[in-house]
């Protein structure tokens, strides 16, 4: 296992580009299994999920071709063996997207076994809402020996369309509309999705589909109505930037006081987190010359005031705040000067970066789903560990702008969501540096 070590206080200066999104290439990665014609993804980002993922397809009868030196990746994955529908538990348990193979599993071959993934440190995450929307559409679900074991009706196993609610206590589910999204666009007749998820990560999926030749409507609104087709093609799609890779940039440009610039930036994903940015007194503006702005992939350049504010703020599902920028959103304000307040409205639990930026001198109270951030004038480094991914990228935000070295142990929690940070900070700047734990 891998640990970051950190020396602090140095400011950072130079441009990065946005890495294609995670949570988008997982469940495009997936919609490969909706067609029996080759499927080419670009800008899929280098991380352990996305090899994970594409493990997954393997043992689904996929083959898979990655061209690692072209520019952008690209990754054509084709489903050539209809035989296999067994997701296996030892690749879902490493990570819970696993589940998004179940709908084009089940929709396009007729069954699916798919192991149900367990909970994480961020919370019981559980799936009903996935599985009320696919039984919804005429599946049979049970459960055996922790598996999903659904069949799909009917002598030619194929769903049937309905109208179908997706809202849960926190919301919208955005893994559990990718499913149900996957599953209709091959049902017979149509579907309507009430309370569907709007992000944009979901988006994308919409599009990928439309360009397999999917009927959708009202993609990015919590309405879907999708037309079940016979069939799909294969496609040739570019995924959106990552927004949360692009938040975490932000936040690190904001604590160390730097001035960055960041590429393939999408600003328009990012609305509510550059409004809470903007309050604390970061300003990201277009850092063209003139050209009109790309507002989904645009250049922007990233300034810090003197001195930061504190704020109020609740994650919602999009377009509200996105919970996984929460965690790097604390560490900038445990620098803010004064108190502010941060409530976590998805999961409510998701603070295991707290008990660590406390041990760095932070001032957090945790009240529940809500914690205080009392600006403090200066975080101390520490050895410090988190076992969720964005509280890992929240402890590396705090470990640039404190005081002495930060040791980051068990880094394979970030490596599932940033592709090489290390060496992106260190481009910047950043005195960081991957070691064995081992020799920590
Ligand atoms: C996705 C993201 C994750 C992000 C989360 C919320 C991926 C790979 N992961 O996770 O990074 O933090 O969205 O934006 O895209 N819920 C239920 N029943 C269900 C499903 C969810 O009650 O069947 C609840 C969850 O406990 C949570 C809320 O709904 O409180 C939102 O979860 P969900 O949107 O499903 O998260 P994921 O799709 O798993």
């Amino acid at each position: 296992m891998d640990a970051f070590i950190i020396k602090g206080g140095r400011s950072l200066k130079g441009t990065v580009r946005v890495h294609g999104s995670k949570n988008a290439s997982l469940p495009l990665m997936a919609a490969a299994l909706l067609t029996d014609s080759p499927l080419t993804l670009h800008d899929v980002p280098d991380l352990s999920d996305i090899r994970n993922m594409t493990r997954l397809l393997g043992t689904l009868g996929c083959e898979i071709d990655l061209k690692d030196s072209d520019p952008g990746r690209p990754v054509t994955i084709h489903a050539t063996d209809p035989s296999q529908t067994a997701a296996p538990y030892d690749i879902v348990k490493t990570m819970r997207a696993g589940i998004c193979v179940l709908g084009p599993l089940l929709t396009k071959r007729g069954k699916a076994r798919v192991s149900m993934p367990g909970g994480c440190a961020i919370g019981d995450r559980p799936v009903d809402l996935h599985l009320r929307g696919l039984r919804a559409l005429g599946a049979e679900i049970t459960l055996d020996a922790g598996d999903i074991v659904a069949t799909a009706p009917g002598k030619d196993h194929r769903l049937i369309g309905a109208h179908v609610f997706l809202g849960g206590p926190s919301g919208s589910t955005v893994l559990g509309t990718a499913n149900v999204l996957s599953a209709a666009v091959l049902a017979k007749g149509q579907t309507i999705i009430e309370s569907a998820a709007c992000e944009p990560e979901i988006e994308d999926l919409a599009d990928l589909l439309t360009k397999m030749g999917a009927r959708i409507q009202g993609a990015g609104s919590p309405r879907l109505i999708i037309d079940g087709v016979d069939e799909l093609s294969g496609a040739d799609h570019r995924v959106i930037p990552d927004r949360i890779e692009a938040g975490t940039y932000v936040a690190a440009a904001a604590i160390t006081r730097s001035r960055i610039t960041l590429e393939n930036f999408p600003t328009d994903a990012l609305g509510a987190a550059i409004d809470r940015f903007s309050a604390v007194g970061v300003q990201v503006t277009p850092a063209g010359n003139g050209e009109p702005f790309d507002r989904h992939r645009g250049s922007v350049t990233i300034r810090t005031a003197d001195t930061l504010k504190p704020i109020q703020v609740f994650t919602q599902p999009h377009p509200g705040f996105p919970t996984d920028i929460q965690a790097q959103l604390m560490s900038l304000l445990c620098l803010a000067d004064g108190n502010s307040t941060i409530t976590e409205k998805i999961f409510p639990d998701r603070f295991l970066h707290v008990a660590e930026l406390l041990r760095m001198g932070a001032d957090l109270t945790r009240n529940g789903p809500s914690v205080v951030v009392s600006g403090v004038r200066e975080l101390i480094g520490a050895p410090v560990m988190a076992s969720d991914l964005r509280a890992s990228a929240g402890l590396v935000l705090a470990g640039l702008a404190a005081k002495g070295t930060t040791t980051i142990n068990r880094v394979y929690h970030l490596d599932r969501g940033y592709e090489r940070m290390e060496l992106t900070l260190q481009a910047l700047g950043a005195d960081i540096q991957r070691v064995k734990q081992d020799s920590v």
